[in-house]
């Protein structure tokens, strides 16, 4: 599990509500006889661990850096991920398209795709044109699992929250780059080709103005 947005008492973490509804749609995928499973942007996620073993075929998509660090990990502790196929992706520069085509993953069989605490870290135009390409490779039957930190457009209150979680993740080198307000998650999937299933939010905290953490499940129009 990435470290999202952990500010206790302050911002809302989410986490255990992310995780649930992730890992639903893995098990509603598998039990619907779903046979691949991609990850994008997988980083440290454990679920083709968890949830492998049996013809699921699991496909990671991450930054070549993360992927080796954590194929090192595994197999220091003598963990086997035979089961996975690890696809070394800069999704701001490279062509995911080409990048899944060599992976394996067939665009005639339906998939799960999953996009986990990724969202926020690329720029709207690059969460677009994934949302795009997943789309076109989305055979009859295919889920898409994303989540989304959304933050109302508030007053002062809501702007200090934003600037304590902004310093906050530039001391752990991350930033984010889309910045999603109430309605947006949605529309990116509606304009991308994939119509909203189903959605469910992170519980209200007490100081959190707001904000939530969204988790949005779609299938495509067109397939
Ligand atoms: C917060 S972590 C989430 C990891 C995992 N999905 C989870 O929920 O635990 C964000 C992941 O996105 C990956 N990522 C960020 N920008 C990326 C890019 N341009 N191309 C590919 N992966 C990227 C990071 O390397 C990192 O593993």
């Amino acid at each position: 599990m990435g470290r999202g947005f952990v500010l206790p008492g302050l911002a809302p973490t989410g986490l255990a509500e992310r995780t649930r509804f992730i890992d639903e749609e893995v098990a509603r995928a598998i039990g619907g006889g779903i046979e691949q499973i991609v990850i994008v942007g997988a980083g440290y996620d454990g679920r083709a661990l968890r949830f492998g073993g049996g013809p699921t075929r699991w496909i990671e998509v991450d930054v070549p850096s993360t992927q080796a660090d954590k194929r090192r990990r595994l197999s220091t502790l003598g963990i086997s991920s035979a089961g996975v196929t690890y696809a070394p992706v800069d999704l701001g520069r490279d062509d995911l398209d080409d990048v899944l085509d060599r992976a394996g993953h067939e665009t005639s069989r339906p998939s799960l795709f999953i996009c986990e605490g990724l969202l926020a870290y690329l720029p709207l135009e690059v969460n677009a044109s994934l949302c795009e390409t997943l789309c076109a490779r989305a055979a009859p039957g295919t889920v898409l699992a994303v989540n989304a930190y959304v933050t109302p457009a508030t007053g002062a209150g809501g702007r200090a929250l934003r600037r304590v979680e902004n310093g906050v993740l530039s001391l752990i080198g991350e930033a984010r780059r889309t910045e999603f307000r109430p309605g947006d998650p949605e529309k990116l999937l509606v304009v991308t080709g994939w119509r909203v299933t189903r959605t469910t939010r992170s519980a209200r905290g007490k100081l959190d103005q707001g904000a939530h953490l969204l988790m949005l499940a779609g299938e495509p129009v067109q397939a």
